[in-house]
Formats: C-alpha cells, structure tokens, sequence
C-alpha cells in the first residue's frame, strides 16, 4: 500500500518528535497527529515555538520546517483516522492502579480505546502501528478489538516500538541505532511491513532496519529497556560499596567500561534513574514473568527496581543525617528536578523522591530547575502525597536568590549549567559549613574541595 496520510494519536513525548521528523523526510505523506488534549495541541500550533509541549534540542526547527507543510496537529481525531491509511497508536501505557495486575501490569486502556475508535470511525483498509511500549502478545488483543468492531475493511497490525531517549530525541531519531518492525507472516502482513520499512528508508540505511515477528518486536523493547535500567542500578549499588572500601566508582566504572564487552554506556552513577518508562517497563516484565510462572525470572528484574528505589532512599537519609547530626539549617537548596538534563520532563524524576523524603522529616526545600515549571513540582509532590505540606516548599526562579539561608546544596539533575555556575561566588554566601551532595557527579571533587565546600558525591570519598 502506498501511504499517503498518516494519523498518529497521541502527541506526547513520543507522539509528536516522532512525527515531526517522519513528516520532515517524507514530505509527500500528509502527517497528523492528534490528542484529546485540546492544550497539548494548541501548544504543538503555538507561533511562538519556544511553547511547544515536549521540550527537545532541535524539535523547533523540525517543526518549523513541516509544520503547516505536511505536519498537522489537530484534535479531530475521527477524521485523521478516517483519512489515514496508516495509524500509529502512540499513547501512554501507564502502571495499572486498579484491578488485576494494580502496581505491575500495563494499563493499556488508552491503547484499547484506539482501537475501539479506529474500528468505528474507519471505512477503509487500514496499517495501525503500535508504537506505544506494550506487553507482549498486544497487537493479538488490538486485531481481536479491530475485527470485533469492525468486519467490512482490513486491519494489518505492525509493532514498531520506539527507542528514542528524552533529550536526545531528535538525534535518535535522526540517526536510529535500529528502527524495528514487527508483522504478520502472511503477504499482507508483510506488504504492510514493507510500507512502514519504506518511510523509514527517506533516511534510516536498510540495514538499520530490522525486520521481525511481531511478538519479538514487543518484546524486545520491554527487553531493551530492562538491560538499560540494570546497567544503572548494577553501577549504583556498587557507588554505595565504593563509599565503604575507598575504591571510587567513576575510576572503576571506567575502568569496567573499556572491556569491549561491557561497553561504557549507562554506567554513570546517579541519585537513581526517573523517567516515565524504565520502572513502567520492568514492572511490566515482571508481572508477565509472575504470570508464566517464572518467579525466579520475576524476581531477578524486580532487583533492578529495589535498587534504584535504595539509591534514592539512601541519599535521602544521608542529608537528614547530616543536618541532624551537625544542627543545620532544616532547608536546602535542590538543583534540578527533571528526571534528566535537557528535557523538562519529570516523570518518576529522583528529584520527586527524594524531596517528599525530607518533607516527611521537616526539611524544607528551595527547588530550581532552569526548564520545569512550578506548577509541574506541585504537580509531581501532590501525586506522591496529596496532603504534602506545601509551606516547605519554594520554587525559585533564581539559583542563588535565598543562598543564605541554607548549609546545604543537593544537586538531582546533570543540568550542563550547575557545572558552570561560580562557585566560588557562591560560597561567600551560604551558611558554613557549607555541604554539596552531588547526586549525579558532575562537579570537579577538587576544586570544590579547595574553594571551601564540603564535597559529598556517589561512590567516591
Ligand atoms: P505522553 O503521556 O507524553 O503522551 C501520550 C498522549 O496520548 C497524551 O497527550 C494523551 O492525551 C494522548 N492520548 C491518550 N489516549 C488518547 C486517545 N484515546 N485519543 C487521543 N489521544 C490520547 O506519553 P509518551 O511519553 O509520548 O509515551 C507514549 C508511549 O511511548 C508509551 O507507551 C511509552 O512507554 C512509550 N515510549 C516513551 C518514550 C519516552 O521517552 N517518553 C520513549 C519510547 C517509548
Ligand atoms: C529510556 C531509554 O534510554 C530509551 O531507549 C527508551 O526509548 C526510553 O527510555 C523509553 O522507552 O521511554 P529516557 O528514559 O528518555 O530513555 O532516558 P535515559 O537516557 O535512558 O535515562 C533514564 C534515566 O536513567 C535518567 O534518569 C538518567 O539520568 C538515568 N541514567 C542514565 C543514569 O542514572 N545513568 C546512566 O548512565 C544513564
């Protein structure tokens, strides 16, 4: 089938970077992506770019580019699925809160309620692409609800899971590792394949293309992300061993990281991972293990998590410690509260954890963050704890506006400007003894040391 119009539902983090660069190297196919968010979609076609929802280094420029050309956006969601040949279903997968599986599965109500809408609304054939990360054996349930619904046009389903990481979407996306597609065996499902392999071809080499069943395709994206998370909770629990021999865990995650084997990415120490998908997808492969019977397997992934959640309760007590132990100031200054540098997402962010920590012990926080938005802290600290006293904390739009007042800087995200800041500027005027906990290891131990501060990292002493 040659594809003319795309709808993709959804314009998320995902939905809408996605888009912008498929509409971008293909600017014959007509792209719309939509949501039921009437917001989100009038900040996607906001004039002034630096509105847009996601934010991304380089998506403005895409989006300038194609925007109005052959990138819409758009809250008719019935008539962009009509018109599409191809659907991508690019909606949240949440952790369940209710019912079976509450705390561990997929909620794919979201995925099941496209499909729904897909199956009402279509009058023609019709390639719907899961790129929303789903459980294995998902596209099964979609095809069930698409032909329960729908019996008079064709519905091929594809899985092309996407593997784009915030922050550094547009080059992902740019220049993708692998993109990987899932379909049937059967000459339609491969002729659809064959269609989504060829918008990818605008600018993805062939053999970057991998081409699958589909339950390898779900699985692997679930699987991938897993891998990824356990790298960062297998350097972590070594950062709090470091602590205790004297060994430092930058020098030994280098050290590691040269075995060709093991390679050097996603060893970096941190105050433990966020984000809205890593402890999203191991809970999720955790309950599919629990439910094939396999709990050793379940067990092994749960780790994963257990750690990370260690990490961030570790380095909680470690300021309520000190505070208690040398009578400081019950304040301090917390930088950044994205979950990683260059995004203004804080899903799951260790910056949330962490602070409802020392709320729980008084302590209250000043909270900086040079891309989220006070609205965004309240957000993040009323869903971890409706009733959390909101007089403890102060959002700042200035770093340094209240230094004054505390002994203590805690730094959460590896925001490039922390790195820069004068500190030595800074340290005429905090209270002394003067503390930086730096939760991600970005600043220089010595010359932090030498201007004054006392200098409290991960995993090295
Ligand atoms: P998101 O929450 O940013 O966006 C999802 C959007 O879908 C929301 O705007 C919501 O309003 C919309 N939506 C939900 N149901 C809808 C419906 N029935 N009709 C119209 N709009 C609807 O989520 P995201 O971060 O873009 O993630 C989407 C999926 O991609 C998830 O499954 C996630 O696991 C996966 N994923 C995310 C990332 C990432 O970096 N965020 C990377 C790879 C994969
Ligand atoms: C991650 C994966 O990297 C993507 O491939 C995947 O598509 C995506 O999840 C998803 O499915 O949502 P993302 O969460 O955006 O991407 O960002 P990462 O760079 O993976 O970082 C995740 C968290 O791990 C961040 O909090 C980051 O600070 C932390 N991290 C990362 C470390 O603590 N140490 C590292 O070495 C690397």
């Amino acid at each position: 089938m040659k594809i003319k119009n795309i709808c993709c539902i959804g314009a998320g983090y995902v939905g809408g970077p996605t888009m912008s660069i498929i509409a971008q190297k293909n600017p014959k196919i007509k792209v719309h992506v939509v949501d039921m968010n009437t917001n989100k979609i009038a900040a996607w076609n906001s004039e002034n770019l630096e509105n847009l929802p996601v934010y991304e280094p380089g998506l403005s420029k895409v989006v300038k580019e194609a925007r109005g050309r052959n990138l819409f956006f758009s809250t008719d969601v019935n008539k962009h699925i009509d018109e599409a040949d191809m659907i991508f279903i690019s909606v949240n997968t949440p952790t369940k809160t209710t019912g079976e599986g509450k705390g561990y599965a997929a909620d794919l109500k979201y995925v099941e309620a496209c499909a729904k809408q897909i199956a009402k609304v279509s009058k023609s054939n019709k390639i719907i692409v899961e790129k929303s990360t789903v459980p294995v054996r998902t596209s099964e349930k979609i095809k069930q609800i698409l032909r329960l619904n729908n019996t008079d046009v064709d519905f091929q389903i594809l899985s092309n899971p996407e593997f784009l990481a915030e922050g550094t979407a547009m080059r992902d996306l740019e220049i993708p590792d692998r993109v990987l597609i899932g379909g049937d065996d059967t000459i339609k499902g491969q002729k659809a394949v064959n269609s989504l392999v060829k918008i990818y071809s605008s600018w993805v080499p062939k053999e970057n293309i991998l081409t699958t069943n589909l339950w390898s395709s779900e699985l692997s994206k679930l699987t991938a992300n897993a891998f990824l998370a356990q790298r960062i909770s297998s350097i972590n629990s070594l950062s709090e061993l470091c602590e205790k021999t004297g060994a430092d865990i930058e020098e030994v995650s280098k050290a590691i990281g040269m075995d060709l084997r093991i390679g050097s990415s996603f060893l970096k120490t941190s105050v433990g991972f966020g984000g809205s998908c890593f402890q999203k997808d191991i809970l999720n492969l955790v309950y599919i293990a629990r439910s094939e019977g396999l709990e050793k397997v379940a067990n092994y992934w749960e780790q994963v998590l257990i750690i990370n959640e260690h990490q961030r309760d570790r380095i909680s007590k470690k300021i309520i410690d000190l505070i208690r132990k040398e009578k400081l100031e019950p304040k301090i200054l917390l930088l950044g509260w994205a979950f990683k540098k260059n995004t203004n997402d804080t899903r799951e962010s260790a910056a949330i954890y962490v602070t409802n920590n020392l709320l729980n012990k008084n302590i209250g926080i000043d909270v900086y963050d040079p891309k989220v938005k006070q609205s965004q802290v309240d957000f993040d600290l009323s869903n971890i704890n409706a009733d959390y006293d909101k007089s403890l904390v102060n959002f700042i739009e200035e770093p340094f506006l209240n230094v004054s007042e505390y002994n203590i800087i805690a730094i959460m995200t590896e925001w490039d400007e922390f790195k820069d800041y004068n500190w030595e500027k800074i340290y005429k005027k905090i209270n002394n003894p003067s503390y930086i906990f730096d939760g991600r290891n970005i600043l220089e131990i010595e010359k932090i040391k030498k201007i004054g501060f006392n200098y409290i990292g991960l995993g090295r002493n």
